[in-house]
C-alpha cells in the first residue's frame, strides 16, 4: 500500500499520541532544586515543573537525598510535573496522597513508598520508566487510580529483596482505571509468600502480564523468584492474562525514545 503525505502525517500523529503521556502544560520554567524538597501538610504546586538538574546517569537506587520531593508522614502533594533531570522522583515516608503528579521521563523509579502507611496515587501518570513506576518498600496499602503509564517496565512492585522484607510485609495494592501503553513487564508484581495481595479492576492497555506473583526474599538471600500462581490476585481483572485494549487506541509500539540504559535492579 502506498501512503500519501497526508496519510503518513495522520499515522505519525496517531502513533505519537499513543506513545506520549498527555502531561498538562507547565506553568513557568523548570525549577532545578538544589536539594530534595520536604513536603509536609498539603501542597498544591499549580502545574509547575521541578527536577534536580542532575541527568539520569545511574540505574542504582540512590536514596532520598536524590529525590525531588520527600513527603513526611501524612503529607499530600498535587498538580506538579517531575522533570527529566533527577535520579529519584517522589518518596513517601509514610501515609501520603499524590494527586495529578506527572513524570516527564522517569529515571530509576517514579514513586517510592518507604514507610508504614497507606499511599493514594490518583490522577497523573508516568512515562519512560525502564524499571518500575511505583516501588513499595514499606508496609501498607498503595492505591493507584485514574493513572496513565506509557513505556514502562512495571506499574507497581512490592520490594523483591529489601532488608527485613518479610517484617515490612504484607503489602497490598489496589489499581483502578489504569491506562497502560507499551509496558514491557508486569502491570503488578507482589510477593505472595509474604501475604501481599493485588486488586485490579477497570484497566486497559498492553502489559506482559497483569498480576505476577513472586517469592520475595530478605536482603542477602538472592533474587525474588517469579511464580506461576495467581491466587493472591483479586478484583474483576486480577486473573486476566491480558488487559483489554484501551478504547480507540492501537496497541502502543514499543519504540523507546529515551537513551537510558535498561535496568534490572531492585531496591535493597
Ligand atoms: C523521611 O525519613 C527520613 C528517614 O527516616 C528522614 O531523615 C527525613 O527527615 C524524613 N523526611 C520527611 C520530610 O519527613
Amino acid at each position: 500500500m502506498k501512503f500519501t503525505q497526508v496519510q503518513l502525517a495522520a499515522l505519525a500523529a496517531a502513533l505519537s499520541s499513543a506513545q506520549t503521556l498527555n502531561i498538562p502544560s507547565r506553568v513557568g520554567d523548570v525549577v532545578a532544586l538544589p536539594s530534595a524538597s520536604a513536603i509536609t501538610g498539603s501542597v498544591d504546586l499549580g502545574n509547575r515543573e521541578f527536577d534536580r538538574g542532575q541527568p539520569c546517569n545511574s540505574d542504582a537506587d540512590t536514596g532520598s537525598a536524590n529525590a525531588v520531593f520527600v513527603l513526611a508522614d501524612g503529607a499530600s502533594l498535587s498538580n506538579v510535573i517531575i522533570g527529566a533531570n533527577a535520579l529519584e522522583g517522589v518518596h513517601c515516608n509514610g501515609t501520603c496522597t499524590l494527586t495529578n503528579v506527572w513524570f516527564r521521563d522517569v529515571c530509576e523509579d517514579a514513586i517510592s513508598v518507604l514507610g508504614t502507611g497507606d499511599a493514594l496515587i490518583v490522577g497523573g501518570g508516568a512515562q519512560e520508566a525502564k524499571d518500575k513506576v511505583v516501588q513499595h518498600n514499606g508496609r501498607g496499602t498503595v492505591t493507584i487510580r485514574d493513572y496513565t503509564v506509557v513505556n514502562a517496565g512495571k506499574l507497581y512492585r512490592s520490594c523483591g529483596d529489601c532488608t527485613n522484607n518479610e517484617a515490612k510485609s504484607p503489602r497490598k495494592v489496589i489499581v483502578e482505571n489504569i491506562k497502560a501503553f507499551g509496558m514491557t513487564s508486569d502491570l503488578i508484581g507482589i510477593n505472595s509468600n509474604f501475604g501481599d495481595t493485588a486488586t485490579i479492576s477497570g484497566s486497559c492497555g498492553t502489559t506482559k502480564s497483569v498480576c505476577r506473583q513472586y517469592k520475595g526474599v530478605n536482603k542477602g538471600n538472592g533474587d525474588s523468584e517469579k511464580l506461576t500462581t495467581t491466587d493472591k490476585c483479586f478484583g474483576a481483572q486480577g486473573q486476566l492474562a491480558k488487559l483489554p485494549l484501551c478504547d480507540g487506541a492501537a496497541p502502543a509500539p514499543t519504540k523507546v525514545t529515551s537513551t537510558k540504559k535498561a535496568t534490572t535492579t531492585t531496591k535493597k
